[in-house]
């Protein structure tokens, strides 16, 4: 998701830094990108030109620290609280005074990482959907902190990044996950209680319902791991049994499939 994100500013001219946890993690994905800008290249969508202008406002980093003159920032780790509890207070002691803190959660509370900097009327979440240069939603979340400015000025960026920004309170789930997650669970136990086949559901959504991927397709391309997260943040939250991570769920992430990323999910991948 971060590398989706570090494209899209960069593509939409913005000098643009990525940081990843090691060097190997970085150089991957930065090759994905150069790779997304060649196929878009090879498509017409880009000239070579824009693509070198692209890669040369592209920055990857192992340093925290390069972040300091960023004016904003967009926390994509793992959907962790207690990892971005952590990096809040970090981002907060390194950034300007000035300079808007997001986060891409896709559920978990975004008031409680404000809390934990000295600025959280600057601090809101900036959602983004996968694959991040290609949909077009963005989801703004707005704490009980978060200014009118702060709002203001995202909702500017996401527009300038060719994107339609929507505003989400602050409880879990957001719009998309609190609809989107109870479907996509609703279907691991349609399969679990042996209703009907993993293809014929996924046929069936997409056939059916127009939808561009069935739900095991779009599980797995979400991550199965992010999904129970995601999952367990808005069941944290409601205890409404919707959201309850279905058992083969949790097996499955037990066991190392997290779908497409890991090579296993609900389909094989190579
Ligand atoms: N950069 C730029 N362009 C890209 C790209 C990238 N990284 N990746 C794909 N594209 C472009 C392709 O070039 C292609 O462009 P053209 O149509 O102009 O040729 C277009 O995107 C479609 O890609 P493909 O032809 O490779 O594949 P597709 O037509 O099967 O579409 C898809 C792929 C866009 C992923 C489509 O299947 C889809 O919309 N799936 C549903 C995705 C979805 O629901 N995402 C949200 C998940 S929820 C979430 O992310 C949030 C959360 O918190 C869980």
């Amino acid at each position: 998701m971060g590398g989706g994100i570090a494209q899209t500013c960069a593509q939409s001219g913005y000098e643009t830094i990525v940081r990843e946890v090691n060097q190997l993690l970085l150089d991957r994905g930065l090759a994905r990108i150069y790779s997304a800008w060649d196929m878009m290249a090879s498509k017409g969508k880009l000239t070579q030109g824009q693509v070198d202008e692209n890669r040369s406002r592209l920055h990857g980093t192992l340093t925290i620290e390069d972040f300091a003159d960023c004016d904003l920032v967009i926390e994509a780790v793992i959907e962790n609280m207690e990892e971005k509890l952590r990096l809040f207070p970090t981002l907060d002691r390194i950034l300007q005074p000035g300079a808007l803190l997001l986060t891409n959660t896709s559920s978990l509370n975004v008031t409680q990482m404000g809390a934990v900097t000295k600025r959280p009327d600057k601090v809101c979440g900036l959602h983004f959907f996968n694959p991040a240069p290609v949909m077009k939603l963005v989801e703004i979340v707005r704490t009980i902190s978060t200014s009118d400015e702060t709002i203001e000025s995202v909702r500017q960026f996401a527009l300038s990044l060719g994107k339609t920004p929507v505003l989400a309170k602050d409880t879990a789930g957001f719009i998309v996950n609190f609809l989107l997650i109870p479907y996509l669970l609703a279907a691991i136990r349609m399969l679990e209680n042996g209703m009907a086949s993993r293809d014929d559901i996924d046929a069936a959504m997409k056939l059916g319902c127009g939808y561009p991927m069935g739900p095991f397709t779009l599980l797995d391309y979400v991550g199965l791991d992010t999904t129970m997260w995601a999952a367990e943040a808005i069941y944290d939250e409601y205890k409404d049994p919707l959201y309850a991570p279905p058992p083969l769920l949790r097996r499955m992430v037990q066991s190392g499939m997290y779908g497409k990323k890991s090579g296993k999910g609900f389909y094989e991948y190579q």
